[in-house]
């Protein structure tokens, strides 16, 4: 028998050696989760695994003086439809699915869009797809207050963080505010009397936050607006055409429900891009260049405007930097007039420890880092150095 000590070099050093160096960086090669550093996703796209961005920078760290719509938020399409998951009826689920982890693990890596669809199913409200208009056992996910309720624990445990709900709306009058009210949302309600109604500036980012108005709900159904105070989207929000119409080259038309791009009555810019038949290999090519190609190509034809959402199927994958890079690009644009200039965040100073002003935050690339993906380097690097620095201890021991 090898002394302890050195049994444990061992495994490491086995652990090491299998597939390679342990991967840190984004395009390192992976086998599973564990083997990318924080922020990195283990993308499947076809040959190696690869890591991924999984986090835009949290647009936070742009200050939090700014109008709302001087932000852009990295949006999940069909944020409930998980792949592999099993109906709550208890049903298989027989439908398209659009991403691959739970609205809880979207929150964490800094998804602050949701697309959710919402049918009067089971004598309650549920997030489904439709077969011609009707939810079935086998198209129902789960009931929606299930995730109201994990969008509330991350509202109450980020005092900071903004979280904006599109629904594609199919329920009732008088559904949703009986599932809001008991979800406990109610109280971070950004009320429908404070949205500028003529394309106006929204109220300040640290405006929101000090007044606990972080959740922004959107619906699909204009009578809800007056009814039940859930906004009516597309009096607030101009959003491009959603699937196939929507990825052709150098066009951005509108969704039909939707003003003109260019309208400026709206302040809030939508881009969705995503396949009319969502694809997990082909969000990985889809979810790259062609995706930062039309947030160019949505920008010029929104008015010049950068979109404030940027709306995908498989948020994870890409062959690289993916959603959350083309959301630090709007970033850049949208929150820093500065963007372009390389510039690399400044190392914290070592003491005192600075209090981050919530739960999260803080962390994810310095409070200087404002050109997209320059600040991501750091907390990565020193990943690295960190997990390098434990082999050494180990193999010494
Ligand atoms: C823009 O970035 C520069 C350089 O990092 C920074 O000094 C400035 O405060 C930023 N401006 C805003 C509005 O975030
Ligand atoms: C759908 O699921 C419910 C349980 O939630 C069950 O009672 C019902 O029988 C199911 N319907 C069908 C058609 O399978
Ligand atoms: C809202 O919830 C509170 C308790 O959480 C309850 O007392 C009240 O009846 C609910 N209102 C509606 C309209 O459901
Ligand atoms: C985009 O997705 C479609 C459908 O999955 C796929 O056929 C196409 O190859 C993808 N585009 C790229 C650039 O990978
Ligand atoms: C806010 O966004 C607008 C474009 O929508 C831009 O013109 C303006 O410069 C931005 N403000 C700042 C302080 O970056």
């Amino acid at each position: 028998m090898a002394a302890p000590g050195l049994a444990v070099a061992m495994v490491v050093v086995v652990l090491l050696g299998s597939g390679g160096a342990r991967a840190v960086s984004v395009g390192d090669t992976c086998s599973s989760e564990g083997d990318c550093g924080a922020g990195l996703h283990c993308s499947d796209c076809g040959g190696d695994k690869t890591c991924t961005r999984a986090t835009p920078i949290n647009p936070l760290t742009h200050g939090t003086g700014l109008p709302f719509n001087n932000y852009s938020w990295l949006t999940t399409h069909n944020s409930f439809a998980l792949t592999g998951a099993s109906s709550a009826t208890g049903s298989p689920i027989i439908t398209q699915t659009n991403q691959e982890d739970t609205i809880t693990a979207q929150l964490k890596n800094g998804v602050r869009g949701l697309m959710l669809d919402t049918y009067d199913f089971n004598n309650d409200v549920w997030l489904c797809h439709s077969f011609q208009g009707i939810c079935y056992n086998m198209t129902a996910f789960q009931p929606a207050i299930n995730v109201f309720k994990e969008i509330q624990t991350f509202l109450e445990a980020n005092p900071s963080e903004v979280i904006t709900i599109f629904l594609e709306d199919y329920t009732a009058s008088g559904s949703l505010p009986k599932v809001f009210n008991a979800s406990g949302l109610n109280k971070y309600w950004f009320p429908v009397a404070k949205m500028p109604k003529s394309g106006g500036n929204w109220p300040l980012l640290k405006d929101m936050i000090s007044q606990n108005e972080r959740l922004l709900v959107f619906t699909s159904k204009k009578s809800k607006e007056a009814s039940e105070g859930i906004a009516y989207e597309w009096s607030y929000v101009v959003e491009n055409q959603y699937g196939n119409g929507g990825m052709v080259e150098g066009k951005c038309p509108n969704r039909a429900e939707s003003p003109a791009m260019d309208s400026k009555s709206q302040s809030l810019v939508l881009m969705n891009f995503f396949t009319t038949d969502p694809s997990q290999t082909g969000a990985c090519g889809n979810n790259s260049a062609p995706l930062v190609s039309m947030l160019k190509t949505c920008h010029d034809l929104s008015g010049n405007r950068w979109p404030n959402f940027i709306a995908v199927d498989f948020y994870m994958r890409s062959d690289g930097g993916g959603a959350p890079l083309a959301t630090d690009i709007a970033n850049g644009h949208l929150a820093n007039s500065t963007f372009g200039t390389c510039v690399i965040p400044p190392p914290p100073p070592p003491s005192p420890p600075r209090k981050a002003p919530s739960g999260k935050g803080a962390s994810a690339g310095g409070s200087g880092s404002s050109s997209g993906a320059m600040g991501l380097f750091v907390p990565k690097l020193s990943f690295f150095f960190g997990a390098a620095l434990q082999v050494l201890v180990i193999l010494s021991y």
